[in-house]
């Protein structure tokens, strides 16, 4: 169940990246990125390929259904999130993981 503590949104950056975002507390954090055209590794969207993993570096979020596959229990009791099941319950500041050269990147390319 995803609880609402604001009819507006919080603010995400992008750790050593451009100015924070607003981001609508309906909405996915990766959408929002995109929306402003900023780069993220991507590919489903849906919560099942684990592309948009990334560390949840500051802030709070609720987690929309994913598959295990893509994000482990270890890994989120780690602090990583999927952006694109993300939603904010806070302001929030969020680093991207290295990925290896075959990784997909949609965004930017
Ligand atoms: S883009 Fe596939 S899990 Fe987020």
């Amino acid at each position: 169940m995803l609880i609402m503590v604001s009819k507006g949104g919080f603010r995400v950056k992008l750790f050593g990246g451009p100015a924070p975002i607003l981001v609508h507390s309906k909405e996915f954090i990766l959408a929002a990125l995109l929306r402003r055209n900023i780069k993220f590794p991507y590919a489903c969207q849906n919560g099942v390929c684990g592309t948009c993993k990334c560390q949840l570096v500051a802030g709070e979020v609720v987690l929309d259904s994913y598959s295990e596959s893509a994000l482990t229990a270890y890994e989120y009791e780690q602090g990583l999130i999927l952006a694109c099941r993300a939603r904010v319950l806070s302001d929030v500041i969020i680093g991207k993981l290295e990925l290896d050269s075959d990784s997909a990147h949609r965004a930017g390319d």
